[in-house]
């Protein structure tokens, strides 16, 4: 063995803890800085916060570089020893801190190939099992599909477990393998349960696949399907009748009847129960089944289920790292699934028109106050985001009222992504220096938005142009609530998968945005805020942003996205924030590619806009902003 070569694995393990110390010790700064009482002490924090993270991010990338990369990307040839460490860490690390799942899954897949290579078939699945319960997370992107697959082809092995059976000496390492197969198909089946629209089919399907195990009693331990079978009917059975109810109209009519019976015969004794003898989850299917087939009224269904879902226990523990997967009884699982269906209640009862909209605001308050008390950094927090992104997928639409749309959206950055709602703020102030000039001097700019041909017309709806732009850039970046923590919290570059992801958040603003009725019209502006003015660079790919009535306001929300990003001090973790003047430099040489010319010249022209940017930017208006805003909002 050569000096040295001992050192390695060692250095990988060390690599690993390391980490996870600097991410905790930027998570103690924010935490200080949140409870701050004086703006001396949270400037103070904030500094130490902004030069730890430039510090670790060198060391850290620097380790990545040297330690983590070449072996991923088949560079260095990785020695068994240095193929433990890795799994190690990316095994050990996944439990303590699920937030970094891609990177995790990029080291599982390069030991899969490996040990595949060596014939190691054990550990090959092994890592093949870790790589494809990754599945959940990064679904989203390339890797994603990848672990997706995996866990699809993992699941196969439940139609062959005779054949496992064999491969294995012993039936402990057996069970370990049976074991990860059913964990798998848990997975696969939340995961289901987790999309916008899930696929009931699938979702059946699943449960079927999972119930396979039966055929196997001959192989498996005594009582051991009886016990799969009963976590089997905990965990998934009562889901599937669960979101069965939930999506009634997406049952085959043929299966309707089938399952209206099912219910009938089953569940609807919970009703009759006293509160306290109730299955939460049974109770509130029948519910939703009686409301969604038209077995009772509406406000007999929000009477019964309202009041109900209130009271269901909080058991979520949030500073634990493992997976919520929506078995539980709990207020979380309430809050994110029966939420729409009550508002759908609200809205086919027989209160007035103002009795309704008084309702809903009542429900969206309890739900905000929920919201509230999910700790900022709790440690499943993807796993969180994903959930609330969804809810507000599923409840923006009942949101008549745009200024309360926009609240609402405001309380979930809050407590998910205070950096983005501040960045919001920002861009939305910039937005406004810009156009009130512009309107004045430059109306003709504005007739495509508008529809009109006279500047007259344009200027006399100045205020509600003002308004609409203010709008849109406060909503421009909600999508990226569902990716959290990729954005702002790493303490190292982020990989071209993470990337992949954050590059969908324009599309994932303009989904939800596209469920309101008012907020709709942001849609085209949050779709095209990334891309380039020439339309031949940034993403969405495919989005044409030049065809867009409201080219104009995207271009100039563009520029003060940007503006926003390059200057700021603050909010961005590793890079220090440039001068205006600086910025602003590099915006002319990028003019007609990257952004807007005639606004561009518009701002280079006018000193006292210019002036007024380069305030609204600099490092004390910043300061100052910042901190009325974590005092308001902590
Ligand atoms: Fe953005
Ligand atoms: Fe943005």
């Amino acid at each position: 063995m050569k000096k040295g070569d001992k050192g390695v694995p060692q250095a990988i393990a060390e690599f690993y803890k390391d980490y996870l110390v600097r991410m905790n010790a930027i998570d103690v700064e924010e935490q200080e800085l949140l409870s701050s009482n004086t703006k001396k002490g949270w400037t103070q924090h904030l500094v130490r916060k902004s030069s730890l993270i430039r510090e670790y991010h060198a060391e850290v990338d620097k380790g990545i570089h040297a330690m983590i990369l070449p072996y991923i990307s088949g560079e260095k040839e990785t020695s068994d020893e240095e193929a433990e460490a890795l799994k190690e860490g990316a095994l050990r690390y996944f439990q303590d801190s699920l937030f970094d799942e891609v990177m995790e899954s990029s080291v599982l897949r390069m030991l899969t190939g490996r040990y595949a290579k060596k014939g190691d078939r054990f550990e090959e699945r092994k890592c093949r099992f870790a790589f494809a319960n990754n599945a959940y997370l990064s679904a989203e992107g390339p890797l994603g599909e990848q672990s997706m697959a995996e866990a699809e082809r993992v699941m196969e092995g439940m139609n062959r477990l005779r054949e496992i059976r064999k491969e294995h000496a012993d039936e402990e390492t057996f069970l370990q393998d049976v074991r990860f197969i059913i964990e798998t198909g848990y997975r696969l089946f939340d995961r289901e349960c987790r999309q916008l629209e899930p696929d009931l089919t699938k979702l059946v399907r699943r449960y079927n696949a999972l119930s396979n195990i039966e055929q196997y009693r001959d192989i498996l331990p005594k009582d051991y399907c009886d016990e799969c079978m009963r976590e089997l009917r905990d965990k998934v059975g009562i889901n599937v009748m669960f979101m069965q109810a939930l999506h009634w109209d997406k049952v085959p009519k043929k299966r309707q009847a089938a399952l209206a019976e099912v219910f009938e015969r089953e569940l609807s004794k919970e009703i009759d129960l006293p509160e306290s003898e109730r299955n939460p989850k049974l109770f509130m299917t029948y519910v939703l089944f009686a409301f969604y087939s038209g077995r009772f009224s509406a406000d007999e269904c929000f009477n019964l289920l309202y009041p109900y879902t209130k009271t269901l226990p909080e058991k979520v523990d949030f500073s634990r790292t493992s997976w919520y997967d929506f078995s539980g009884n709990d207020r979380f699982f309430a809050i994110c699934l029966t939420t729409r269906p009550l508002l759908q209640m609200v809205m086919k009862s027989r209160l007035p028109k103002d009795g309704k909209q008084r309702k809903v605001a009542e429900i969206l308050y309890d739900v905000k106050k929920y919201i509230e008390t999910i700790p900022r950094e709790c440690a499943c927090r993807e796993n969180m985001d994903y959930c609330l992104y969804h809810l507000l997928y599923d409840v923006i639409e009942f949101i008549d009222d745009e200024a309360m749309a926009i609240e609402f959206i405001d309380t979930l950055m809050m407590n998910r992504q205070l950096a983005t709602l501040i960045h919001t703020i920002m861009t939305a102030k910039l937005t406004q220096a810009i156009l009130d000039p512009l309107v004045d001097e430059r109306p003709e700019l504005f007739y495509r938005v508008l529809g009109v041909s006279s500047s007259e017309e344009v200027r006399s709806n100045k205020e509600d142009l003002a308004l609409f732009m203010y709008n849109a850039a406060r909503c421009h970046d909600i999508g990226k609530i569902r990716i959290a923590t990729i954005i702002n919290t790493q303490i190292r570059s982020i990989s071209d998968t993470e990337f992949s992801l954050i590059r969908k958040h324009s599309e994932w603003s303009a989904l939800i945005l596209s469920k309101n009725k008012k907020l709709s019209a942001y849609c085209e502006i949050a779709l095209g805020h990334h891309k380039s003015y020439d339309g031949k660079k940034g993403y969405p790919d495919e989005y044409d942003n030049r065809a867009s009535k409201y080219r104009i306001l995207t271009d100039i929300l563009t520029i003060c996205d940007s503006m926003d990003a390059a200057t700021d001090a603050y909010g961005r973790n590793y890079t220090r924030g440039k001068t205006f003047e600086k910025v602003f430099a590099e915006f002319e040489s990028l003019k007609g590619l990257q952004y807007n010319p005639e606004v561009i010249d518009f701002i280079r022209t006018h000193d006292e806009l210019f002036a007024q940017l380069k305030e609204i930017t600099s490092k004390e208006a910043r300061g100052d902003f910042y901190y009325h805003i974590y005092r308001k909002y902590r």
